[in-house]
């Protein structure tokens, strides 16, 4: 798809259809996330793929009981990595790792456009919360869940 017509395109989507995301597509949604410019190419940032019901049913009382969390096929949890970013000091870990994440998400979110398929960004959530669902370690900061699936209505 031409990129202005993703960005046409794009918007806000919580409400899935059942229809399962192929696990290609959701290479192709991390390929993407992994193209997004990152602060000294450090990558500083870290990705973990949900689709497991129970996980995700956590995930959306963690996220303020957001019913689309737990509704939506595949929800990325994306991370800053604070260890990765330590050569920029303070500087790196307050602001260029979010910002690494930050563009992360939205190449997310406009590959997801570009697949047919649809999403939201999720900001609203407990982090210790999300931290100990999915077991992460310290230096690991999730910062955005990006909720992924086929639109409910085109
Ligand atoms: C940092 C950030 C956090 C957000 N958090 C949430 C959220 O917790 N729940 C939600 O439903 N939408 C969330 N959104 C999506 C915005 O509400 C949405 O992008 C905005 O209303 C504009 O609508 P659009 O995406 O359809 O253009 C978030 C967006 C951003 C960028």
């Amino acid at each position: 798809m031409e990129l202005d017509e993703v960005l046409r395109r794009r918007r806000s989507v919580r409400s899935f259809s059942p229809q399962d995301v192929e696990p290609e597509k959701v290479e192709a949604l991390l390929w993407a996330a992994e193209r997004a410019p990152s602060a000294g190419g450090l990558n500083a940032r870290h990705f973990v793929v949900v689709r497991d019901r129970e996980t995700k049913r956590r995930l959306r009382e963690a996220a303020l009981d957001q019913s689309f969390v737990e509704e939506a096929p595949v929800v990325i949890v994306c991370c800053c990595d604070l260890k990765r970013i330590r050569p920029y000091g303070r500087r790196g870990v307050e602001l260029y790792t979010i910002q690494d994440v930050a563009a992360s998400a939205e190449n997310i979110l406009l590959k997801a456009v570009d697949l047919g398929l649809g999403g939201v960004w999720v900001g609203a959530f407990r982090e210790e919360e999300v931290k100990r669902i999915l077991s992460l370690p310290p230096h690991l900061r999730p910062t955005a869940m990006i909720c992924v699936g086929y639109p409910a209505q085109p």
